[in-house]
């Protein structure tokens, strides 16, 4: 399976793809510049070491997306529209995954403040965009914070929270997410949830700063 990262370039999609490559998956990294995508790849087989069984590819937004089986989007808000619509004729019939949160820093604002969407969440929001695609529209590692994906020598302290309307999807995201050492991924049923899910991540951030930390995560228990 090919793990497609748009975006991969900047702190959550280069977390995950160390995580990914690191686990031994094909790693696609993409970014709207070829040349950031290839320094980006540099940066990231310096910090592996060689530990990258298969090596990470950094190319175009659009063509890791053409190649990817699962396409991970990692932009801020205000990039999501403009990016997704330069790859959705990319991404019929495959898994796409929103890792975005609605921050108020879109418009100027706090990361410790979330965003109103018409749509309720930018999960909802992306398959909204998608609705005329055979895209499954899959909401997760919105809440993982980047500094604990890149402190690779820890295992990262939180659980994935998935949400999705299709199960077989929602499934092979969370195979995907416990390839991530110290991850526990949870089903959170419909991609409705995603407005949930994705307005803990300014919490986690008021944690962090409140605590002088990065690493700020959130287990589920009982379950
Ligand atoms: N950082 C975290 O710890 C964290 C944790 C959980 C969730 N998230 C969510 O993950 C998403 C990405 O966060 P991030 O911190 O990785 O963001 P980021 O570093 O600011 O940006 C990620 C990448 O998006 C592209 N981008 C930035 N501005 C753009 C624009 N105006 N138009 C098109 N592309 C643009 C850039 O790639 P190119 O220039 O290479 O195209 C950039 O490297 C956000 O929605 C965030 O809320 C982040």
């Amino acid at each position: 399976m090919k793990v497609a990262i748009i975006g991969g370039t900047g702190d959550q999609g280069f977390g995950l793809a160390l995580r990914f490559a690191r686990a031994g998956e094909k790693v696609l990294l993409g970014s709207r510049d070829i040349k950031k995508a290839e320094n980006t790849v540099n940066i990231l087989h310096n910090m592996l070491k060689g530990e990258a069984l298969e090596p990470v590819q950094g190319m175009t937004n659009t063509l890791a997306a053409e190649k990817g089986d699962v396409v991970i989007l990692t932009v801020p808000l205000q990039a999501q529209i403009a990016t997704l619509n330069s790859i959705k004729d990319q991404l019929q019939d495959k898994i796409f995954v929103d890792a975005s949160v609605p921050l108020d820093t879109c418009i100027g604002g706090s990361s410790t403040h979330y965003v109103e969407l018409w749509e309720n969440s930018v999960g909802e929001r992306s398959a909204a965009i998608l609705k005329d695609k055979t895209t499954k529209v899959v909401s997760a590692f919105n809440n993982i914070s980047s500094s604990s994906l890149t402190n690779i020598k820890e295992k990262v302290n939180c659980d994935c929270l998935i949400s999705g309307d299709d199960s077989e999807s929602k499934k092979v995201v969370m195979k995907l997410a416990e390839k991530i050492p110290g991850v526990r991924a949870i089903d959170c049923g419909p991609l409705a949830n995603a407005r949930i899910v994705e307005k803990i991540t300014p919490l986690l951030i008021t944690l962090n700063i409140k605590n002088k930390t990065r690493l700020a995560g959130l287990r589920i228990t009982g379950i």
